[in-house]
């Protein structure tokens, strides 16, 4: 090690930025920029929604306005949901659950964006400060990754992944199912049905940009060439998985938004627009 570089005696024996063999620069860092901006920016976006869904997840009102269904009530899997004409009530749950029926699924969406890569970098950086930003060492003496107990258990994301995508299609039919009108006459569109059409394609986007799926599509393959299929879908979900961190924040507010247009609708705050 270079003279001037030796760390402090108290920090040789730790872990991370100040373990031996890293520089001792004793400055946390020396960006100029308001590097903070980011990791504050985010970590108030993941708050806002978390608030806002908790919210409404526990609510158990105000999530369905025929024909439309909120993405945070669907499929709806208890005795106690609200009855929806031909939507996504399956009672696997039967009378014995009580609580908000949102509990029961919104538990799968919600693991898959945890766990997600993105999303773990985000919170990392915005609640847990490890590191805050690029190039600023994080205050924790000790770095041990996701090598340890609770964080080895974010490597369950691609579980989360194979459940994402019967939910994913589940909300495409409730989509589907918004091209009735309010006495579930077919043939009909509204803004709701817009609003519902913007949300799927960006839950699709995000859901199939997963990197676990590119590893499905295209992963532990020895030649491209003798599979060009998994190659042309692994070259697709490449192209969508460069804004991977885009269609985290897009479909994370689409589905919040979409939820707040039901739920304006069932309060009777406002009237769905009718195009034909
Ligand atoms: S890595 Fe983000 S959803 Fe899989």
């Amino acid at each position: 090690m270079a003279a001037g570089t030796q760390p402090p005696p108290s920090h040789r024996t730790a872990t991370g930025v100040r373990s031996p063999g890293r520089a001792a620069i004793a400055a946390r860092h020396l960006r100029t920029d308001r590097w903070w901006l980011s990791p504050a920016a985010t970590a108030a976006g993941l708050l806002a929604f978390v608030a806002y869904s908790t919210w409404r997840a526990f609510a158990n009102a105000d999530y369905y306005a025929a024909p439309y269904v909120s993405p945070f009530y669907s499929p709806c899997l208890a005795e106690n949901c609200v009855p929806m004409r031909g939507g996504p009530n399956a009672d696997l749950f039967g009378s014995w659950w009580g609580l908000s029926p949102a509990l029961l699924i919104l538990v799968f969406p919600l693991g898959f964006r945890l766990t997600c890569y993105y999303y773990r970098k985000a919170y990392y950086r915005g609640f847990w400060a490890s590191p805050p930003a690029c190039a600023v060492a994080e205050p924790h003496r000790a770095y041990t990754g996701e090598t340890r107990f609770p964080l080895i258990l974010q490597n369950v994301h691609r579980y989360f992944f194979y459940t994402a995508v019967p939910v994913a299609g589940i909300l495409t039919y409730d989509t589907v199912l918004t091209f009735r009108d309010a006495s579930y006459a077919w043939g009909h569109a509204g803004l709701g049905t817009l609003v519902f059409l913007v949300n799927i394609a960006l839950i699709w986007a995000y859901t199939l940009s997963c990197h676990s799926c590119r590893h499905i599509v295209g992963g532990r393959l020895r030649h491209f060439s003798k599979h060009p299929v998994r190659y042309r879908l692994w070259t697709w979900v490449g192209r969508l998985n460069r804004h991977h961190m885009l269609l985290a924040w897009a479909s994370l507010i689409s589905v919040a938004l979409c939820d707040l247009y039901v739920y304006l609708l069932a309060t009777g705050a406002f009237d769905d627009p009718r195009f034909f």
